[in-house]
């Protein structure tokens, strides 16, 4: 089987959540996949995806565009390297999926599970968002249209809550990449399973609208030391110990740190001015180690 390597790119805002991934068309036809098809992402865990069209300005740079939800499935992260090949799917029979939060119960119709789910390609362990089915549609028309019936985005209609809460795909049959579609049977388990290895991402890049610019910034300055913090010590270069973002309120900063820290494996604390600051000697430093003990 053909594979490539390809280097991460995040994805647009378009396709965020969708469980779409975004390559050269050259590549496709090395690879032996439409538009449409479904591709495995293999970084330190393997995952699936449906495969589109690179935009034109990203023929031949050699890249992939995926969001952070298939970055974490394929335990990756911007900049790194995945290697791609054509994915051997069967359609899904069950699909059991768990909220990936803890303490969170739902209780929706199953139907409304699966307009969320149609047309996505999963692996079992697989973290999904709802959403996105008439997309993927749009981009299956070419191959698999015969599986799907009724489509519909209603989740992101009238649910905006459950449509940004993350799953996570706790049993599959048959056990191997499957795509889910009308006939499949989905199961939501009300309560939320323990993920232990790693995190599940609540903010993403993909969730950051504009300020390009200050992503590209931070990633170099926070991202980049705490995922390869021997370039610096190669270099010889301290990489630096502190960021202050400022601007107008609500325009984005705490979201940033929140992002950078999800792509990063860090922690993320927020410790909120007014539920620190007193006006007693040695009370604001007392809270300040309160919070960052919690
Ligand atoms: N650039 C952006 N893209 C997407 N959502 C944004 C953006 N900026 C702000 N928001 C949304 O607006 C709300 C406030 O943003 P955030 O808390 O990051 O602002 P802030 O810059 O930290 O503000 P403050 O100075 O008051 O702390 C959040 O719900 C956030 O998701
Ligand atoms: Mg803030």
């Amino acid at each position: 089987m053909k594979k490539v390597k390809l280097k991460v790119v995040e994805a647009l805002q378009d396709d965020a959540y969708k469980g779409i991934a975004r390559i050269d068309s050259e590549i496709m036809r090395e690879l032996g996949v439409r538009r449409g098809d479904v591709i495995s992402i293999k970084g330190e865990r393997e995952t699936v995806a449906i495969v589109d069209r690179a935009y034109p300005a990203d023929v031949g740079e050699g890249i992939i565009r995926i969001d952070g939800i298939i970055r974490r499935n394929a335990k990756t992260g911007i900049g790194e390297y995945v290697e791609v090949s054509k994915a051997d799917v069967k359609e899904a029979k069950k699909v059991m999926i768990a909220p990936a939060q803890q303490g969170v119960v739902v209780q929706a119709d199953p139907e409304i599970f699966k307009r969320g789910l149609l047309g996505r390609a999963v692996v079992k362990g697989d973290i999904v968002v709802l959403g996105g089915a008439r997309r993927r549609r749009d981009i299956m028309e070419e191959s698999f249209q015969d599986i799907f019936d009724i489509f519909g985005d209603a989740i992101s209609g009238f649910m905006p809550t459950l449509s940004q809460m993350r799953f996570v795909v706790v049993q599959l049959t048959p056990n191997q990449p499957c795509i889910i579609t009308e006939n499949t049977d989905i199961v939501v388990s009300p309560k939320a399973v323990e993920i232990s290895e790693e995190k599940v991402p609540e903010v993403t890049y993909e969730d950051i609208g504009g300020l390009d610019e200050e992503i590209k910034k931070i990633r170099e300055m926070v991202e980049l030391p705490l995922k390869h913090p021997e370039i610096f010590s190669r270099l010889g270069i301290e990489p630096p110990k502190g960021v202050l973002l400022y601007g107008p309120p609500g325009t984005g900063k705490t979201l940033l740190a929140k992002a950078v820290a999800n792509e990063s494996e860090a922690n993320f604390i927020a410790l909120n001015g007014p539920e620190i600051m007193s006006k007693y000697y040695g009370e604001s430093e007392k809270r300040i180690s309160y919070s960052l003990m919690k």
